[in-house]
């Protein structure tokens, strides 16, 4: 078995289309030195997105790619494969990047884009998963990192982190709740790709983590 990424310092592109705190975690994690990375591009979809004035400021290339500026999808995503081989991107992290992803940038980056959301998936995918926990009335929810493939939220789950859910939780209390752990949990999965312990299972049905991490 081979690791998805042999280990090396990440060359990060963070893709995202709003405000960008779970950029700036990672951001924190790489100047902590608790993440073998470096962001070398941020993109957005969105050309007033936070995120890009946040990159600047750390004088990271912000870059503002609008799909509306292509004929579909798959020309979108080439200028995208084009930007990101220029910064020899190993790992395209989404935080909070509110697009599918398509084949033209999956084939490119197999198993090399990354994504993390607001439940414990399988449950809840797609828009709003902290209203759809607090509408099911589960007792726990959290977030998931996991690897990025065709379909909604459906990809090898990395990590995941739970966090309970209180009564009386409102929307806000419960997504504050949940978004503090993604900002402890996204870096730590992104670690285990620089450290080359990150491995696709052999049914393809999640990811192994070798040496297995301890808790
Ligand atoms: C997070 O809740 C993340 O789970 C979801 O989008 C949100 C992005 O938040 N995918 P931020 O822009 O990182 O603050």
């Amino acid at each position: 078995m081979t690791p998805i990424i042999p280990a090396k310092s990440l060359n990060l592109a963070v893709m995202a289309s709003g405000r960008g705190s779970n950029y700036e975690a990672i951001y924190g994690a790489i100047k902590r030195q608790d993440l073998d990375a470096q962001i070398k591009i941020v993109i957005s979809d969105k050309a007033n997105a936070v995120v890009l004035d946040k990159a600047k400021a750390a004088n990271i290339p912000a870059l503002h790619i609008n799909p509306r500026d292509f004929n579909n999808q798959a020309e979108y995503e080439k200028e995208l494969v084009q930007v990101l081989g220029e910064y020899e991107i190993d790992l395209v992290v989404l935080a909070g990047y509110m697009r599918l992803v398509g084949r033209t940038l999956l084939n490119a980056y197999k198993n090399r884009v990354v994504n993390i959301h607001p439940a414990l998936l399988p449950s809840f995918p797609g828009l709003q998963a902290q209203k759809q926990a607090l509408d099911y009335g589960v007792k726990f929810s959290g977030c998931t990192v996991h690897i990025v493939d065709e379909g909604m939220d459906t990809g090898p789950i990395i990590l995941q982190a739970v966090v309970p859910v209180l009564p009386g939780d409102t929307e806000e209390d419960l997504s504050k709740r949940i978004l503090q752990e993604e900002h402890c949990l996204y870096w730590q999965a992104l670690q285990l790709f620089a450290q080359g312990r990150l491995y696709l299972k052999p049914d393809g049905k999640g990811t192994l983590c070798l040496p297995p991490i301890v808790i």
